[in-house]
């Protein structure tokens, strides 16, 4: 059977219980959270919808405006109401800025209504990846500092959710199948025999 006849496979059985619930990718910046969401939902047949764009959409700049113009602390609390609207659409894949799982309430908003996938990645990759655009004010200065401190901030927080993949330079499809597992995995693994017996 082809690769993704078996996604195909594992992709029906995943929507067919997930209802309203969202797959809601975290992780540090560079971490391939919008690449690999954009392919996940094709692989799945659900809309993408990337909340950073979607914050930018609502504030009618972009995030790097918001950062300067009225400061971090005015685009998390931007960030928290748009990812609780954009909750309420699911089902669909939904990537999320680096910063949104550490919001308490947005944690809190996740717990019914996604399920959450952090893409794990190390120092090196994200430097690399996070190197290739520079519209991100928080690695203005220092890229690698900074990336480093908030590893240490994060990394215990990102390790809440509800499945961790580790990132790596592998094709797209291979991360993809990789993360239709662990939903599988996820979502099937309170499941007595006999329901798995049909
Ligand atoms: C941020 C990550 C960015 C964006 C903002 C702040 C963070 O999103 O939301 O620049 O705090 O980690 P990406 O993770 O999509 O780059």
């Amino acid at each position: 059977m082809t690769k993704s006849k078996l996604n195909a496979g594992k992709t029906a059985r995943i929507t067919d219980v997930l209802g309203k619930r969202s797959i809601v990718l975290i992780g540090l910046m560079g971490a391939g959270k919008t690449t690999i969401g954009r392919r996940l939902a094709v692989a799945m047949s659900l809309p993408f919808v990337d909340a950073d764009n979607a914050i930018e959409d609502a504030a009618g700049m972009t995030i790097a405006e918001v950062f300067e113009h009225h400061g971090e602390a005015h685009f998390r609390d931007g960030e928290r109401k748009v990812i609780a609207r954009l909750l309420n659409n699911g089902p669909q894949v939904l990537s999320t800025g680096g910063g949104a799982y550490m919001d308490e309430q947005t944690r809190q908003s996740l717990a019914g209504t996604g399920i959450t996938v952090w893409l794990r990645a190390d120092l090196d990759l994200l430097i690399d990846r996070t190197a290739r655009r520079n519209t991100r004010p928080l690695l203005k200065n220092d890229p690698r500092g900074t990336l480093r401190r908030l590893i240490d901030e994060r990394h215990p927080t990102y390790g809440l959710a509800d499945i961790t993949v580790d990132s790596r330079d592998v094709p797209h499809e291979l991360m993809v199948t990789e993360i239709l597992e662990r939903l599988t995995e996820f979502l099937f693994a309170s499941a007595s025999p006999m329901s798995n017996s049909q």
